[in-house]
């Protein structure tokens, strides 16, 4: 009876163990859990989701390179881009002539992007950082994109509101809305098209469209209202803000610093470390 017992004890908790970490990859842990998800399986991550490069071109880089036609340099966010998957596809399109910063809150991740999109390092600008508060002034970029992961954000609202904060009126918002079995496993984190579209309209995004892409995944396209005329290509150092006050900042050897002093790290192979500061930013915060 008693071997029984523990038989079911251990079903029980491996059934929860592969819900929480493999079904919903720690959403409901808390956003550490995420982020070492992530780092563990950074380096397997492109095989595990087998990207076809023609399926990837014809859903994502040719509709968002039409899309932004006009924008003979458009600027590209990809928030929570990982391994670089949208930046991967956007390059190899001949049309599309932009500038990519790719956001991310695991550094294994973003490691990976630096490998995959060596071929175009000087077009892309990889930030490790949480998406929950975006270190750019309003109405920055031509689209801002974020795939397969708000479910996995603990405030997938906040991470919206500030899309569209840094979108310029009249650009592109891309994002996913997760579907299928999986989607009722995760209580709380996933939304039927009505209610995602609603949330859309209330931040004022229009032409809200949400199609059919993979099995997990609707693609959902919308507008911020408003008309975005072209502008020159942009440096980082014109985009960029200091996480800790705001503040615009310059670019000096290896790093950046904001005309408040506050320096902003970037790594050796490139990527620029914002949280360290967020991470020394929270420690001094006293206890209260
Ligand atoms: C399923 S992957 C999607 C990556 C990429 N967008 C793609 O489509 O391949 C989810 C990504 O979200 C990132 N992520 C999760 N929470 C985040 C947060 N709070 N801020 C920034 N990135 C986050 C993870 O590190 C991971 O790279």
């Amino acid at each position: 009876m008693e071997w029984i017992l523990a038989a079911i004890a251990v079903g029980v908790l491996a059934a929860l163990l592969y819900w929480q970490l493999i079904i919903a990859e720690g959403a409901y842990l808390g956003r550490r859990v995420v982020t070492l998800l992530y780092d563990w399986s950074a380096h397997v991550y492109d095989r595990i989701k087998h990207f076809d490069s023609r399926y990837e071109q014809y859903f994502l880089a040719r509709p968002i390179t039409s899309a932004l036609f006009s924008f003979p340099n458009p600027l590209v966010l990809d928030v929570a881009t990982g391994t670089a998957r949208l930046p991967r596809a956007l390059f190899a399109e001949m049309g599309f002539r932009g500038q990519i910063v790719g956001l991310d809150l695991s550094r294994k991740m973003l490691e990976q992007a630096v490998e995959k999109t060596a071929p175009w390092a000087d077009r892309i600008t990889l930030i490790w950082d949480d998406a929950s508060r975006l270190p750019f002034p309003a109405d920055t970029f031509e689209a801002v994109a974020c795939l397969e992961a708000l479910e996995f954000m603990p405030d997938p609202d906040q991470v919206l509101a500030e899309m569209v904060r840094v979108l310029r009126p009249g650009g592109l918002l891309l994002t996913t809305n997760r579907i299928g079995k999986e989607a009722r496993l995760m209580p709380g984190r996933t939304l039927s098209a009505e209610a995602l579209e609603e949330k859309l309209q209330a931040l004022t995004l229009e032409m809200v469209k949400i199609r059919v892409w993979q099995e997990d995944y609707d693609l959902v396209w919308a507008l911020k209202p408003g008309i975005c005329t072209p502008l020159g290509v942009r440096q980082v150092t014109a985009l960029l803000r200091c996480p800790e006050c705001g503040a615009k900042v310059t670019r000096e050897s290896d790093h950046f610093r904001c005309n408040k002093g506050h320096v902003l790290p970037i790594a050796e192979d490139g990527i620029v470390e914002l949280v360290r500061i967020r991470d020394a930013e929270a420690e001094s915060v006293p206890v209260t």
